[in-house]
């Protein structure tokens, strides 16, 4: 059977991945953000996982305005990065996990949620720079499964119906029968706006209480609506979602091994955290 080891949140800005290439991991201003990731790097070089579901959400790349899913699942067999316009190199490709990402769509369906099931599937900067941020290489060790939740488009999931999300898939991935160790990662937030009158909105206070939450009391955040959780954390701060997803799909008590939060990344408040199935 297979088993989460754990899960790593963090932020996704398309700026990472210019700073990446222009090789400024030591620049005064993306320091403080990279040297958050060693912990996380060696933790993973420890625990070895096989496989990565990566909650996040596309930005336009795979899916536009015109055809928006609220959920949506890769089945294929590899995800190409593509062009998205911010001029930040393409990564290499990744290998999907076709049997564990069936086996999702399967017990997914059946819990009742309708995903859109993707056999072709482009991923973002979501996707694609938090996996270079804790495989710097670019050598994926890692078969993946993305999962995407729409922030882009209103109306939104809420926060309740994406951490039940989260909880099936963190319970389909205990029955998939593959001896495998599986990471589960949430990509996005914390707190940004990026339009309108209130960009570069940030709301530290509202941040630091919900990465507490995700040990202390991880379904704090969906008591709040969705335009309550955007009001909080701004329209692209509702990226946490993710996070919440990915804590739903730990099993039992978590133990938080490591953290990071800095302000700010481009417009954002940029959030790490790493927890270990206790
Ligand atoms: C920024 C943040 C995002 O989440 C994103 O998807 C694009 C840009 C930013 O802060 O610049
Ligand atoms: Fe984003």
């Amino acid at each position: 059977m297979a088993r989460i080891l754990g899960s790593v949140m963090t932020s996704h800005v398309p700026a990472i991945g210019a700073a990446i290439a222009r090789q400024l991991q030591d620049d005064p201003y993306w320091k403080p953000f990279f040297d958050g990731f060693g912990p996380v790097r060696r933790w993973l070089a420890d625990a070895k996982p096989d496989v990565a579901v990566v909650f996040y959400n596309d930005h336009g790349l795979n899916f536009f305005l015109d055809k928006m899913p609220t959920f949506a699942i890769g089945a294929a067999p590899a995800y190409r990065n593509a062009d998205e316009g911010w001029g930040i190199p393409q990564v290499p490709p990744f290998e999907g996990d076709e049997d564990l990402s069936w086996h999702l769509v399967e017990s997914l369906v059946a819990a009742d949620f309708d995903m859109v099931t993707c056999q072709e599937m482009l991923v973002d900067h979501a996707f694609t720079l938090p996996l270079a941020l804790l495989w710097p290489d670019q050598r994926w060790p890692v078969r993946v499964v993305p999962i995407c939740i729409n922030t882009v488009l209103f109306p939104l999931p809420s926060a309740a119906r994406c951490w039940k999300l989260g909880l099936t898939v963190g319970r389909a991935v205990a029955e998939w029968e593959a001896d495998a160790n599986v990471l589960v990662l949430g990509t996005g937030g914390l707190s940004h706006q990026l339009e309108g009158e209130r960009a570069g909105h940030i709301n530290k206070a509202f941040d630091l209480r919900f990465l507490d939450s995700l040990t202390r009391d991880p379904e704090w955040a969906t008591r709040t609506s969705i335009n309550d959780l955007v009001k909080e954390v701004g329209t692209q701060g509702i990226e946490l979602l993710m996070w919440l997803a990915a804590r739903a799909a730990l099993p039992g008590r978590v133990h938080e091994r490591h953290r990071n939060y800095h302000i700010p990344i481009s417009n954002t408040a940029a959030g790490l955290l790493l927890l270990e199935n206790a």
